[in-house]
């Protein structure tokens, strides 16, 4: 998305980076306009530092590509963070007086503002007249908190911490259009035991799932997430999902079984193992068991073709493919994989695409029940998540 932020003369700016930073991280092209005031604060490279982009306060910048308006006309969400009294005076008003005015007046995309002031001045009438205002012709008003204020004072004035103003303002842009539904996700990967301490695995992290659950909760869904061996930190990103633990592939198998009586949508995003150890060993295995051990393998039932073949009609099951494959042949393979799975959606991951698990970045297609390629998405894995999560709500409809 095509964010502006505004940033005005508080001390709170200093907290606005953050939020900038929470914004780039998840994958959003980011224009920071300070005030002048704002400039005081934080200083004009720290903002093009952190939003990899271009910063200017003057109107007489960039005028042959009339920058006083383009980015307002080019936004989808405009953000305001700090916004002092001045700024929300001045947008009561509709001055133009600066970039940031003229930025607000040219846009249609949603803005949102985040104020931060002394309680006196929050409190006083022309500061609620002016919030008043904006909020009637559909500003959103995130904040302020009751808290610590410059110079030891306390109460509200406080700006939200940049967190809950990211979460308040991409659920602004966000469709709801999955209100209601039940959707359950499998994520991670799963560990076949050998003996009571091994295991084989895979590098699943599940941060691929996990964004597709919290991406579901987002839209309006009540998420179930079955969740394979994901660590706590990559979990937490699941926000409100009812969230299962499980171990190995018939542990999955049996959740998702009971997730998908309730679910309306099924995505199994998890690294399954096809193959599991014949016989575990009930002790620990070690050199003086005798010689080098032969690890019988036998298959794991095909939990996902299982869900396809027993589902409830107008219940949408969607399938998760990573291949090395490139080019017609993946599309080839894809294709053999979505009818063999027999599911309506399948996420194609191209492995290998990715520019490294760092990034947290990642590339799929999806291919639909007439084998048509219904979406093609790149970015953060919670924008190849909303992808896929728009192809689903684009079916149900
Ligand atoms: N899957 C499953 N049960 C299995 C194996 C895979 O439910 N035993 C699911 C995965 O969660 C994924 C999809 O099937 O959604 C495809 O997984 P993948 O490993 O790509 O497919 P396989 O059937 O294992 O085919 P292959 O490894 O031969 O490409």
């Amino acid at each position: 998305m095509f964010i502006v932020v505004g940033v005005t003369g508080g001390i709170a700016a200093y907290k606005a980076v953050h939020l900038v930073r929470l914004l780039v991280g998840a994958g959003h092209d980011v224009h920071v306009v300070p005030t002048e005031e704002a400039l005081r604060f934080v200083g004009l490279p720290t903002w093009e530092a952190i939003s990899r982009n271009p910063v200017t306060t003057s109107v007489h910048d960039d005028v042959p590509r009339v920058r006083h308006v383009a980015l307002g006309q080019r936004a989808d969400l405009v953000i305001v963070a700090p916004a002092t009294a001045t700024t929300l005076a001045s947008m009561a008003a509709g001055l133009a007086s600066d970039l940031l005015g003229t930025t607000l007046l040219a846009t249609k995309a949603p803005v949102v503002v985040a104020p931060a002031m002394h309680t006196e001045m929050w409190r006083h009438p022309a500061t609620m007249a002016n919030i008043a205002t904006l909020k009637e012709r559909g500003v959103h008003v995130v904040g302020p908190a009751d808290g610590p204020l410059t110079g030891g004072d306390s109460g509200p004035g406080r700006m939200c911490e940049p967190e809950e103003i990211v979460a308040a303002a991409l659920a602004v842009v966000r469709p709801r259009d999955l209100e209601g539904v039940v959707v359950a996700v499998s994520a991670g990967g799963t560990r076949e035991p050998i003996d009571p301490v091994r295991y084989i695995g895979n590098r699943s992290s599940g941060k691929q799932g996990v964004a597709i659950a919290r991406a579901a909760a987002d839209r309006g869904a009540t998420v179930l997430l079955a969740a394979a061996n994901i660590e706590q930190a990559v979990l937490a990103e699941a926000g409100p999902c009812e969230v299962t633990p499980v171990g190995s592939a018939a542990e999955l198998g049996e959740v998702m079984r009971g997730f998908a009586a309730q679910a309306d949508v099924v995505v199994m995003a998890a690294a399954v193992a096809d193959f599991r150890v014949k016989e575990v060993a009930d002790g620990k295995l070690t050199k003086e068991s005798g010689g080098i051990p032969t690890l019988e393998l036998t298959e794991n039932e095909d939990i996902l073709a299982g869900l396809a073949a027993d589902r409830r009609p107008g219940q949408v099951i969607v399938g998760f493919a990573a291949e090395t494959a490139r080019g017609a042949e993946l599309l080839e393979r894809a294709v053999r994989k979505r009818r063999r799975k027999g599911v309506d959606l399948l996420a194609v991951n191209e492995v290998g695409w990715e520019k490294g698990f760092e990034t947290g970045d990642n590339r799929i297609f999806v291919l639909d029940a007439h084998d048509e390629v219904v979406a093609d998405v790149a970015g953060s894995k919670r924008e190849v998540a909303d992808g896929l999560l728009e192809a689903v709500a684009a079916l149900r409809r």
